[in-house]
């Protein structure tokens, strides 16, 4: 067993030893623990120059430079994202040193890119160095700021998550530990830690099976953990569904034995005159699609078609954690979408708490009609906007694959700052026409109903979804509708630092967005 007592380099511990004696120690006699850092080098135009971090810098004079020795003999260059160990440099504390390739120093914003190159490097070669260290079987990784201890802390917190609770303790894979090294950047270090807790957080919730989070599982575990946070969480029930006249929302839930639930959460970080921001997040437990029913083939995958929910219980957990000045009320609508002989049929028709009567063409098209109420809903608070965010359309993966989420949105002020908000962090957005066309593909040509769930005509199937949505968001306040069903999933090679599984984007561009509105 070992005991720390004081933490930082020189740290004593405490070891017990196997005949039950105790022993004090300094780190640099326990190497056998193997803790490893990451360091970071820039690239030149010069193949014999090594240009280091200011931290890597210091640490070349704490080990009178064997650091810059050891680069030097084993070829200069390092580049971009790639990755070299060193061994027993002898800093009294770490086993080895991972130097990862940053690019060029002193980059921006690329503007057609539109992200922020240095602090992107930043994150995803921390990632590799963590990721090359990990395979050293390195299980305490301490990284140094990067010139950006926020993305610092972001790559190497995401990257050294997976989802696999439910597997064989010892089967698991033992994840490494990461730390801020050094004690520059550590209020940085921290704020990227809320921010990729809280990804990680909407990714393990969107990757927990359907059985392990249906409706009511959902509403406990978010009402825990951000209750303990001191927001207030009601969990409302089907009879107030009804009460409500939420027929479209209700109208999702006929084919399953799970009973709906709807989450209305308050953070209150601004004064009580303040508006409300209104989120609303899709939380469908698991879409088979209904009576129109999906095929087999990775149905598994509609898990996570409350990615929008947990977005949005993650987004409102990093805003009081931050303590962000402004007040949030997050809606979501949670229900499955199942087939059974009490399941909307296609064809049936329901009337939404506004009145608006709905043809359900598709009953695969679910998520505006569990949508439509909740914005209803949403305007009861007189939000200064509303935001929905929803695993809506597989249109959307198809126009823009896992690079960026699909945003719709009646105010170009709120877009450009959400635009900005992904510059920062990496996880992009792109905006998409919100045009009088797609709700009229929408609403014309229906004779027996106000509109109809899916149009008869194919094309622009994100878009027509937006069209819909935009029937029932109040014409009073700005409203954005973001679209994440490319980005909820694995990504192909989009972004290097998150493992396989679930992705929970963009959480860390909807917490930047409020940082941004709140300053
Ligand atoms: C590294 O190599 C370069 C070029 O060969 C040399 O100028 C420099 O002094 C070397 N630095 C160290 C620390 O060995
Ligand atoms: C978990 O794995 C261990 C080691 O292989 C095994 O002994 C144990 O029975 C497993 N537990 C279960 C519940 O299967
Ligand atoms: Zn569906």
């Amino acid at each position: 067993m070992v005991l720390f007592l004081v933490g930082g380099i020189g740290t004593k511990v405490v070891l017990r030893l196997a005949n039950n004696s105790y022993q004090f120690r300094t780190y640099s006699s326990c190497l056998k623990m193997k803790k490893g850092l990451v360091l970071g080098v820039y690239e030149t135009d010069n193949k014999d120059e090594v240009v280091l971090t200011p931290s890597a810098s210091k640490y070349n004079e704490l080990v009178n430079g064997k650091l810059l020795a050891n680069i030097n003999l084993s070829g200069p260059k390092i580049k971009k994202l790639k990755t070299r160990i060193f061994w027993g440099l002898d800093d009294g504390e770490h086993a080895c040193v991972a130097v990862v390739g940053l690019g060029k120093r002193n980059l921006g914003i690329n503007l057609l890119e539109e992200i922020d190159e240095k602090r992107e490097n930043i994150r995803s070669a921390v990632a590799a160095g963590c990721s090359a260290l990990d395979a050293v079987d390195i299980k305490e990784i301490d990284v140094e700021p990067m010139g950006d201890a926020e993305a610092a802390a972001e790559g190497s917190i995401l990257s050294t998550w997976i989802f696999q609770e439910f597997k064989n303790k010892s089967k698991q894979k033992i994840l490494p530990n990461v730390n801020l090294y050094g004690t520059e950047g550590v209020k940085d270090w921290q704020l990227g830690k809320i921010k990729a807790d809280a990804q990680n957080w909407a990714r393990r919730l969107a990757d927990s099976p359907a059985n392990l989070m249906t409706p009511t599982i959902f509403s406990q575990t978010v009402s825990s953990v951000l209750s303990a946070l001191g927001i207030q969480v009601i969990i409302h029930d089907k009879a107030w569904a009804e009460e409500k006249k939420m027929g479209s929302f209700l109208s999702v839930s006929r084919g399953s034995i799970e009973p709906p639930k709807f989450l209305e959460i308050h953070y209150k970080g601004a004064s009580p005159s303040d508006m409300p921001i209104a989120f609303v997040g899709k939380g469908v437990t698991f879409d088979a699609g209904g009576i129109s029913l999906k095929s087999a083939g990775s149905m598994d995958e509609m898990r996570a078609d409350m990615g929008g929910a947990a977005c949005v219980v993650a987004t409102i957990k990093a805003a009081a954690e931050l303590k962000l000045n402004v007040n949030i009320v997050g809606l979501i609508p949670l229900t499955e979408n199942l087939p059974s002989g009490s399941a909307t049929k296609p064809g049936d028709i329901v009337t939404a708490m506004n009145g608006k009567t709905i043809i359900v063409d598709n009953t695969d098209a679910e998520g505006r009609l569990i949508l439509a109420d909740a914005l209803c809903y949403a305007a009861e608070f007189k939000p200064k906007f509303t935001l929905d965010i929803a695993t809506l359309t597989g249109a959307i993966a198809i126009a823009l694959g896992c690079a960026a989420t699909g945003v719709f949105s009646s105010s170009s002020e709120l877009w450009e700052t959400l635009r900005g908000a992904g510059t920062i962090t990496g996880d992009r957005v792109w905006r998409m026409p919100l045009w009088q066309a797609y709700n009229n593909r929408m609403t014309k040509h229906v004779k027996s109903a106000d509109l109809n769930n899916m149009p008869k005509a194919k094309g622009a199937g994100s878009c027509v979804a937006a069209g819909f949505l935009r029937e029932f968001a109040s014409p009073d306040a700005p409203w954005l509708h973001l679209d994440i069903a490319g980005v909820m999933g694995p990504n192909i090679d989009d972004v290097s630092y998150l493992q396989s599984g679930m992705a929970g984007r963009p959480v860390r561009t909807l917490i930047q967005f409020l940082q941004i509105l709140s300053a």
